[in-house]
């Protein structure tokens, strides 16, 4: 066994990092994480963790690519520093998107990714809803997956929609879909999308379902463009749909996606604080956050203390 949990964060979230802490009754631990003018990045651990069960607190958000620099090298730092034991916490983990060659040439950089949080020292890692289940096959250290679609529906059971449809967006989710409909208690339909090659546009072809006079909710992993929701979106309002919310668990939000998504008459847009908004905020969409710190820090009590992660879910 190791000894107590410390809890660190990168800059990435530190709002939910609190949040987690507040939840476990715990003091967020000291860390200083900043770049030197040259864009090194430099970490110093102001607590002392040696022999401590460490959590770093990192979602891989924009800027992407200095947040997973931060992360390695905080893992590297608590190695460095005799951690007992070091979780690294990934509530949102980018690049998942890139996880099979299916074209020519290109990489496959969600397992560099993982290649490199393990190269750095990381003996497990906690994270929600990847964009594919596979990418825990990247992994050769143990990781727990949670998920937030049950904080999702049971927001969306809450509001007792008189006739809910739980709509998937592509089929990739039409599973997502299904399952979520059982606990909202409602239909489900699918969006056949098409991507146009690798523009970041999205186009609905096709909706296989009964939507006229319901109360629509289209679900997915993550919005980035907002180009897939919108599309869905357009085709539900096209077929009759009475009402359109919009539920995800990550809000990656690029910068267009809060000008697409505030013009295109969603009555309700929820996701949960995996993310900040880095990139702005919705003027017009009511929108809706589900927290997930109590979740997380409940998965994280479980790792320390060896008690089930599943039975969270059960
Ligand atoms: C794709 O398979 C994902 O589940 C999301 O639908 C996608 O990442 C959303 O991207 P965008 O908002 O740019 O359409």
């Amino acid at each position: 066994m190791f000894r107590e949990m410390a809890v660190f964060s990168g800059n990435a979230h530190r709002a939910l990092a609190e949040a987690v802490c507040k939840h476990l009754e715990l003091p967020l631990g000291q860390c200083e994480v900043f770049e030197f003018s040259n864009e090194e990045v430099f970490v110093r651990y102001l607590d002392n963790i040696r022999e401590r069960d460490v959590f770093i607190v990192q979602p891989i958000v924009s800027p992407v690519n200095t947040r997973l620099m931060e992360l390695w090298i905080m893992i590297d730092a608590a190695k460095r520093a005799s951690a007992g034991r070091i979780t690294a916490v990934v509530p949102y983990y980018a690049y998942g998107r890139s996880d099979k060659k299916d074209q020519p040439r290109v990489p496959v950089t969600a397992r560099l990714v993982a290649n490199f949080i393990e190269v750095a020292g990381a003996d497990r890692v906690l994270t929600i809803d990847m964009h594919a289940g596979q990418i825990q096959g990247f992994f050769n250290i143990p990781l727990d997956e949670l998920t937030a679609f049950p904080l999702i529906a049971e927001h969306f059971r809450a509001a007792a929609l008189p006739q809910p449809v739980v709509v998937a967006p592509d089929v990739g989710r039409a599973k997502l879909a299904r399952e979520l409909s059982d606990r909202v208690g409602g239909d489900f339909a699918i969006v056949d999308k098409k991507r146009k090659g690798n523009l970041e546009q999205a186009e609905a072809m096709t909706l296989i379902g009964e939507v006229e006079g319901r109360d629509c909710i289209v679900v997915d992993d993550e919005i980035l463009t907002g180009g897939t929701i919108a599309s869905a979106v357009q085709i539900l309002r096209e077929r009759g749909a009475r009402s359109v919310r919009v539920a995800c668990v990550h809000p990656v939000m690029a910068p267009r996606a809060f000008k697409t998504l505030d013009a295109d008459g969603i009555d309700e847009l929820v996701h949960t604080d995996t993310l900040p908004l880095v990139h702005g905020k919705f003027e017009r969409t009511p929108t809706s956050v589900v927290s997930v710190a109590s979740m997380l820090g409940d998965a994280m009590h479980r790792i320390h203390t060896g008690g089930s992660v599943g039975a969270l879910f059960r």
